[in-house]
Formats: C-alpha cells, sequence, structure tokens
C-alpha cells in the first residue's frame, strides 16, 4: 500500500461538492501518477462525489493507491438503487428540477464512471444504502 485515506462525503452538501475529488487528484499528483490516469479516475470521483450528494444520506469513500492500481470503495447509507440496470442506463436519472438546474442529472454519472474505470461493481441494498467499487491500473 503506498497511500490509504477515507474521506466523509454527506448527503445534500452541493457547497463542498467536488472537494474530495479535488483533494484526490492533489495526492495522485503528489504522488507522480500519469497525468492521464489522474485524469480518469478524476472523473469517476467526481461523478462518486456528487451522487452521494444528490441521491443518499451520507457515504465513505476509501481511497487506495497499491502498485498495481489506484482503488476507490464508495459506501453510502441511503435509499440504494433498486434497479442497478436502470440506473446504468445512459440518461436515466430521477434528479429533481433543483439539481437539474443546478447542471446535475443527465443520467450520465454512472456510465461515466464505468467508462473511466478499468474495474466496476455496483451493488445495492434498497433502503439500505449503496456500494459502488471502482480501480483504474496503474501499469
Ligand atoms: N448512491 C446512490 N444512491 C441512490 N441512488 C443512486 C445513487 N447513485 C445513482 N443513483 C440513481 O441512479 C440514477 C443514475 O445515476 P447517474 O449518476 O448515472 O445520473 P444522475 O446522478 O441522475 O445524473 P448525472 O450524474 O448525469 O448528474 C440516479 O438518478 C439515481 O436515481
Ligand atoms: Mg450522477
Amino acid at each position: 500500500m503506498l497511500y490509504a485515506e477515507t474521506f466523509q462525503i454527506r448527503g445534500g452538501d452541493f457547497e463542498h461538492g467536488g472537494e474530495v475529488a479535488t483533494r484526490i487528484k492533489s495526492i495522485c499528483k503528489d504522488l507522480g501518477i500519469r497525468p492521464d490516469l489522474i485524469r480518469r479516475l478524476s472523473i469517476a470521483n467526481f461523478e462518486a462525489e456528487m451522487n452521494v450528494i444528490m441521491h443518499a444520506d451520507e457515504a465513505d469513500l476509501s481511497f487506495q493507491v497499491l502498485p498495481e492500481a489506484v482503488r476507490v470503495v464508495v459506501a453510502d447509507r441511503g435509499r440504494g438503487i433498486p434497479d442497478i440496470e436502470l440506473a446504468m442506463t445512459p440518461g436515466w436519472s430521477t434528479a429533481t428540477p433543483e439539481m437539474r438546474a443546478r447542471g446535475f442529472g443527465a443520467g450520465l454519472g454512472l456510465p461515466n464512471i464505468k467508462n473511466s474505470a478499468d474495474e466496476f461493481r455496483l451493488e445495492s441494498t434498497p433502503g439500505v444504502g449503496t456500494t459502488l467499487t471502482y480501480a483504474v491500473r496503474l501499469a
């Protein structure tokens, strides 16, 4: 393990939206990770962070830099996702008009995370919460 840190994200906290992704980007730069990999990871981190803010109550985002990959696990408490396949469909969103007015709710976050990562797993228990795991390989 080259680096590990866990960050808290609070549902509804649009004011600090994106701060965890920005912090991780700066850690990755300090660690000398390749810029194209940092860019892909940052897209995934931002979308995952905003999904907690928009759709969940709170989450722990665990970030790990291993010799072979950067891994992120976002475990949230919240309403969960009843139909994962539907949630993964580009353009499908339950975002409110207020969220759309802030520029969110295109229904592209989860597909973007999947496309940006080399590994992707989404598991959810409705009424309990969602765990999203993804990784970007370093080799
Ligand atoms: N952590 C989560 N908890 C509960 N529901 C979620 C979570 N993440 C995503 N969803 C559900 O899946 C849908 C699709 O998510 P996705 O990130 O692709 O789009 P979005 O967040 O609605 O819009 P965008 O990401 O483009 O701003 C969401 O509208 C929401 O219903
Ligand atoms: Mg989203």
